[in-house]
């Protein structure tokens, strides 16, 4: 996605400005507090982090935190942000998540961004992604299926059923969506949504 991409991304930035952390985030902090974490100095990956939602999230229940994203005004937006604390416990890396190199971590959270990698890096990246999960460790996030609007985009990454249930096989599936709607964009674009929200663990 080119320049007109980016200016995309910052529109959307303004329009999600002050929403929640997402809800698979939620959803795996709960099942990491139930077993007693995160423990001291446990690192969680944000891909695609965005302005933040999720990380300040992380970052206020005690996780160091790598926020990851592609759009360097992300994180311009994320260091300002009022509700941001311990931002010594947090590294901003501006880059595409499929062309680093992941550190090994207790949670892996990408909110709305792994559809938007190509299909054939995706591919690759995916088992990277898996591997630096630790034992134990969670991922939250969503893929995008095949039916959704955008799924034709050549560089966005979209899935049936029967792909997402291979990405996930040898995880323990703690929750898994799949969300067919039609409503519209944050932006507030009319669009057919096809969604799978997913919380896994790696054994
Ligand atoms: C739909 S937004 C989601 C932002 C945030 N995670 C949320 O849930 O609101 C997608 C984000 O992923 C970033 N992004 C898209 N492709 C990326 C890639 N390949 N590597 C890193 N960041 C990427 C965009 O810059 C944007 O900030």
């Amino acid at each position: 996605m080119g320049a007109s991409s980016n200016d995309r991304w910052i529109r959307y930035y303004d329009a999600i400005s002050g929403r929640p952390p997402r809800d698979t985030l939620l959803r795996a902090l709960s099942a990491i507090e139930a077993e007693g974490g995160p423990g001291p100095n446990a690192l969680a990956l944000d891909l695609g982090a965005g302005e933040g939602r999720d990380t300040v999230e992380l970052l206020r229940r005690g996780y160091r935190v790598i926020a990851i994203d592609v759009e360097p005004r992300a994180f311009e937006r994320l260091r300002a942000r009022p509700d941001l604390t311990r931002p010594e416990a947090l590294e901003t890396l501006v880059g595409r998540f499929e062309d680093i190199e992941l550190p090994e971590a207790d949670l892996i959270n990408a909110s709305f961004s792994l559809p938007f990698c190509r299909a054939e890096r995706f591919a690759a990246f995916w088992p990277r992604l898996i591997a630096a999960l630790k034992p134990g460790a969670l991922f939250a996030g969503h893929l995008l299926g095949k039916r959704d609007d955008w799924a034709h985009d050549p560089d966005v990454t979209a899935l049936d059923t029967e792909a997402v249930n291979a990405r996930l096989a040898g995880l323990l599936v703690e929750y898994l969506w799949e969300e067919e709607t039609d409503s519209a964009t944050a932006t507030g674009t009319p669009k057919h949504w096809h969604l799978f929200h997913i919380v896994a663990q790696k054994t």
